[in-house]
């Protein structure tokens, strides 16, 4: 199951707030988790009541009426929120919001939100063709903000134009195409692999690497996000399953090859974002080893490469993505590996800098590809590093 998309439904004053029930109970019958915010005038048309039944959720009205105080409730709807809906949306709201005042709840909450905002206006026509309303459109068209356009009929003022709020049923087809849209990967099968891997040594020590799964966990969320089916193999980590993800856990490189070349077959894009130990002890003592001498040899021997085993197997509408952990000389490193395991795209991250690499919730990275390009991404959180390096390799399976 996808995680619920949460929009939130911003309700401003005009006639056409009736229309925002049906849109509150659509959206909820098709499993969005809808939050509705209304203006003081929006109550005088439709009451809070009846949104918050048909939501099934709390209705805020007052920027003050603070009632969880773990946290301030427009940031935190202003926050959650994956896309913001405004219907109706009046010509003062709309006014307001070109101007950036916030006086009031919904205001604030879409002052404060980095979310997409749709509107879908609704007023009388001759409000609408107001230069001064069309201005303030025109300014928050080109500031990113989008419309479903009202259409054209009998208004309820008793004039006949445009001005008359978008039905209930467009606005909720608008709204799921906004997903779909969203969703690059619907369809697609991908594997990601994460973490360490752990090789015994006797039965209470082991080799293995300081990788948190961190980054490959991200990836596993993005790609889930953009509408893919996402199987993770993962190395012992202390994460938990992103939502709607399928996790196979192991602890050795074997394990973790013998899982890889399982789901092979059926996988569209594989991505290899885990740390795999290159060797293993050559041994594995049943019994814990007595500490006698003052050295100890213990010879390790080469494990399979995973990646390789992917390349050499992979079938031409598949695409491999490596990762190549590099201290020094980068770009070389990165693109021998690319050429020598096969792969379509290498995301080569300089462990040795600071943010970057194993442990940390940040990553600076570059992607390189068989084609000779180039992307560099600064800096910033796994997660968003990982939604641009899935868009950037995913754009290739399209
Ligand atoms: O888990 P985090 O704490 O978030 O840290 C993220 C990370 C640093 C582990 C990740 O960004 C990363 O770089 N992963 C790859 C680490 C690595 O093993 O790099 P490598 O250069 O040694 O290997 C190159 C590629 O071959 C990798 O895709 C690796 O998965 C694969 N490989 C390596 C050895 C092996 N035996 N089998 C493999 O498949």
């Amino acid at each position: 199951m996808n995680r619920k998309k949460r929009i939130v439904l911003g309700v401003s004053g005009g006639i056409a707030a009736f229309k925002a029930a049906s849109i509150a109970s659509q959206l909820t019958q098709r499993h969005y988790e809808v939050r509705v915010i209304m203006t003081k005038s929006a109550t005088e048309f439709i009451t809070p009541l009846t949104l918050q039944t048909l939501s099934r959720n709390p209705v805020s009205i007052d920027t003050f009426d603070e009632r969880n105080p773990e946290v301030v409730n427009h940031i935190d709807l202003a926050d959650s929120a994956d896309l913001f809906l405004i219907a109706p949306a009046t010509a003062n709201l709309m006014g307001k919001l070109a101007h950036g005042l916030a006086d009031d709840m919904l205001t604030t909450t879409l002052l404060a939100t980095q979310a997409p905002v749709v509107l879908a206006p609704a007023m009388n026509v001759h409000m609408y063709q107001n230069p001064i309303v069309e201005e303030n459109m025109t300014r928050l068209r080109e500031l990113g903000y989008s419309y479903i356009e009202p259409g054209s009929g009998q208004l309820a003022c008793g004039y006949v134009g445009k001005g008359r709020m978008a039905e209930p049923e467009e606005i909720v087809e608008w709204v799921e195409n906004f997903f779909l849209r969203r969703q690059p990967l619907r369809g697609k099968k991908v594997l990601i692999t994460a973490g360490p891997t752990v090789e015994a040594v006797d039965p209470v020590r082991y080799f293995t690497n300081h990788s948190s799964g961190k980054m490959g966990y991200a990836l596993a969320q993005a790609a889930q996000e953009a509408g893919a089916k996402v199987t993770l193999i993962s190395g012992p980590v202390a994460l938990s399953v992103p939502s709607g993800v399928t996790r196979y856990s192991v602890q050795t490189a074997h394990q973790m090859l013998e899982k890889v070349l399982e789901h092979l077959p059926e996988m569209d894009l594989i991505i290899k974002a885990a740390a795999v130990a290159d060797y293993r002890p050559k041994v594995v003592y049943d019994q814990k080893l007595k500490k006698n001498a003052e050295e100890m040899t213990i010879t390790l021997t080469k494990n399979p490469d995973i990646a390789s085993e992917v390349g050499k197997r992979k079938r031409s509408d598949q695409v491999l993505v490596g990762f190549a952990a590099e201290t020094q000389n980068v770009r070389e490193h990165a693109l021998s590996k690319l050429e020598r395991k096969e792969m379509d795209f290498i995301v080569a991250n300089d462990v040795s800098l600071e943010g970057a690499g194993f442990g940390v919730d940040t990553n600076i990275v570059t992607i390189y590809d068989r084609a000779g390009t180039e992307l560099s991404l600064p800096l910033q959180s796994k997660q968003d590093l990982a939604k641009q390096i899935i868009e950037h390799v995913g754009a290739s399976l399209i």
